[in-house]
């Protein structure tokens, strides 16, 4: 068991066939922008960000698939993605890639994994963290956890079952 390190972004049933919604997590104290979109059954989650120039792909607010259906499109100058892998297949940015972003599902949830970095971020400033600790499923070599925390810093409460979900468990740090 590890801390988790992912933040929720959706409910899987808020995306359907062809489908996408966009998301925002923070990073590097800035909001970055996501999207959330559902091809052939699969969730995929790219930054919202074309590989031509750094702007948003939906000048149609919102609007990331052709309409076809059989790719994401940069509606600045029309560069085609492929949905399961943000190839760029046609375009000013041909053979780039849209920067993936690790989700997990879960219990009909949908995490952004490797929410690490924003812990890291506001740790500096909190009072309280309160943690919940989940079965650790994440065993890419490269997967970023949850930063330490200091215990000269935050006295650790000790841990109890989460009152959610028996089967995790919780503590609190608060700053001493
Ligand atoms: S900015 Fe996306 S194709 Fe030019």
């Amino acid at each position: 068991m590890t801390p988790a390190a992912k933040i929720k972004i959706a409910r899987a049933d808020d995306v359907a066939e062809g489908k996408s919604i966009k998301f925002s997590i923070p990073r590097d104290g800035r909001p970055l922008e996501g999207f959330l979109a559902r091809f052939q059954g699969k969730l995929v989650a790219y930054e919202n960000r074309c590989r031509h120039l750094p702007v948003s792909l939906d000048f149609f607010e919102g609007q990331f698939f052709t309409q076809d259906g059989q790719h994401f499109v940069c509606h600045n100058h029309n560069a085609l993605y492929e949905p399961l892998t943000g190839l760029c297949t046609q375009g000013p940015c041909e053979g780039q890639s849209l920067k993936a972003l690790p989700i997990e599902t879960s219990d009909g949830d949908v995490w952004f994994i490797g929410g690490a970095r924003i812990y890291s971020e506001a740790m500096a400033h909190v009072d309280l963290i309160d943690v919940t600790y989940v079965p650790d499923r994440v065993d890419a070599p490269d997967a970023v956890r949850a930063p330490p925390i200091d215990e000269r810093v935050f006295e650790p409460s000790l841990v109890v079952p989460h009152e959610d979900e028996p089967a995790l468990t919780r503590r609190t740090y608060r700053r001493r």
